[in-house]
């Protein structure tokens, strides 16, 4: 069975998502943590709500950016892990993550990449500029992650229409529920 590790940085309903297709047997293996970029964040509520082992880790608490990594591969090889899931992750994912763990990390972006991707593109400025630029369609995408934000190869994306009526918020939800569905469904293609 593989071994699924969690990234997140916030609520974590993407996370839930992965944590409800494994319980409901949809995505055939374990999560074996999840770590988390700040202290407080609703994603360790839900963890600690499903008996998932967590680590926050901040580059900032660390001396050098090589014991950030050091301390971050070590807790990957404890949780013997054969995945990676950025799920809301806000940081960059250090090279030595991604050379330990070639074609093993995805991310998912809201936005149609490789349109609204890259640095300052994340969360609520994705479709504050899709909205700003009067695009029809949006939506999300999940990707393999290489040193370049938001570029590796595409694995699969949903498109959701843009309504007139949009702000923000409403198309952030629209597209935020078909999330919730790609993502679990790519894990479940990935490793089942
Ligand atoms: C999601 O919309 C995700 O696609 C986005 O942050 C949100 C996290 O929500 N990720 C990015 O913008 C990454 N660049 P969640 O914490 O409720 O899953």
């Amino acid at each position: 069975m593989n071994h699924i590790v969690v990234f997140a940085s916030g609520s974590g309903t993407n996370f839930q998502a992965i944590i409800d297709a494994v319980e409901e047997g949809r995505i055939e293996a374990r999560i074996n943590g999840l770590i988390a970029s700040k202290p407080g964040i609703q994603a360790l509520e839900r963890a600690r709500k499903h008996n998932i082992d967590t680590e926050v880790l901040i580059p900032s608490d660390f001396d050098t950016l090589a014991a950030y990594e050091t301390k971050l591969l070590q807790t990957l090889e404890r949780w013997d892990t054969d995945l990676i899931v950025l799920a809301g992750y806000m940081l960059k994912v250090p090279t030595a993550v991604l050379e330990q763990y070639p074609e093993k990390v995805i991310n998912i972006h809201p936005s149609l990449l490789p349109k609204y991707g890259g640095k300052g593109f994340y969360g609520s400025n994705v479709h504050e500029a899709v909205l700003a630029n009067g695009e029809k369609e949006s939506g999300c995408t999940v990707h393999y992650v290489t040193e370049q934000y938001d570029e590796g190869p595409i694995i699969d994306q949903v498109k959701v229409p843009v309504r007139e009526t949009d702000d923000a918020e409403t198309l952030a939800a629209r597209v935020l529920e078909q999330e919730h569905k790609l993502l679990p469904r790519v894990i479940a293609d990935l490793v089942n």
